[in-house]
């Protein structure tokens, strides 16, 4: 059975640049064929804030946005976040979009495609790694930074990566579809 990956945009602003990175992204993983590879974009589920009255590990959610964001996330065996980074930080988009679930992020690894400044979001794709291990998935260390984004992207707002981001991006799918199909057997 071929495993599915979720590649989410995670910046939800108008005027983002997420998009044609993510386009990007995506369009590299279901060429590199491994992956059951489906684009999510973070903005079409319009969560506001975290507004469920129960904890989410119980699963009871009270909101159909809740409900359709779960029913995305339940479906995934693997993801990755193209993310930005705002004030050294991930976005508060996706922080929001973590905290509305719990067990549908459980035991499935994730890959990071970074991007900001000098520092190519670095600094926040490692605070997501450790957010995320709280839900209990697995972030894996091979990830994508891109340095000085605007650089990259064209006039007509293309993103075209460099050579060390197309080999990248091929390392870190390899390394997550091991952990993918490992990390299954532990949801039964
Ligand atoms: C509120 C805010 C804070 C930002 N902080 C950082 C930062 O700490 N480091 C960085 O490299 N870029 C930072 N940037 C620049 C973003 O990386 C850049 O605007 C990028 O396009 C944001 O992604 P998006 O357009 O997909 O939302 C910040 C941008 C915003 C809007």
């Amino acid at each position: 059975m071929t495993l599915k990956l979720h590649t989410i945009i995670a910046s939800t602003r108008p005027s983002r640049v997420g998009p044609t990175v993510a386009n990007w992204f995506h369009e590299h993983a279901v060429a590199h064929g491994k992956f059951d590879a489906t684009l999510v974009d973070l903005a079409d589920f319009k969560l506001p804030v975290f507004d469920e009255p129960k904890h989410p590990r119980l699963g009871q959610y009270e909101h159909e946005h809740t409900k359709r964001w779960s029913a995305s996330v339940k479906a995934a065996d693997a993801f990755v976040f193209v993310s930005p980074e705002y004030n050294y930080a991930p976005p508060p988009s996706l922080l929001n979009a973590l905290t509305y679930l719990a067990a549908e992020w459980n035991y499935k690894p994730l890959g990071i495609v970074s991007y900001g400044g000098i520092s190519g979001g670095l600094r926040s794709a490692q605070v997501t790694r450790s957010i995320v291990t709280t839900l209990k998935m697995m972030p894996i260390p091979e990830g994508v930074p891109v340095p000085n984004l605007a650089q990259f992207i064209s006039k007509d707002g293309i993103f075209t990566p460099n050579d060390p981001m197309k080999q990248g991006a091929t390392l870190m799918l390899d390394e997550l579809h091991k952990w993918t199909g490992a990390l299954k057997a532990l949801r039964g």
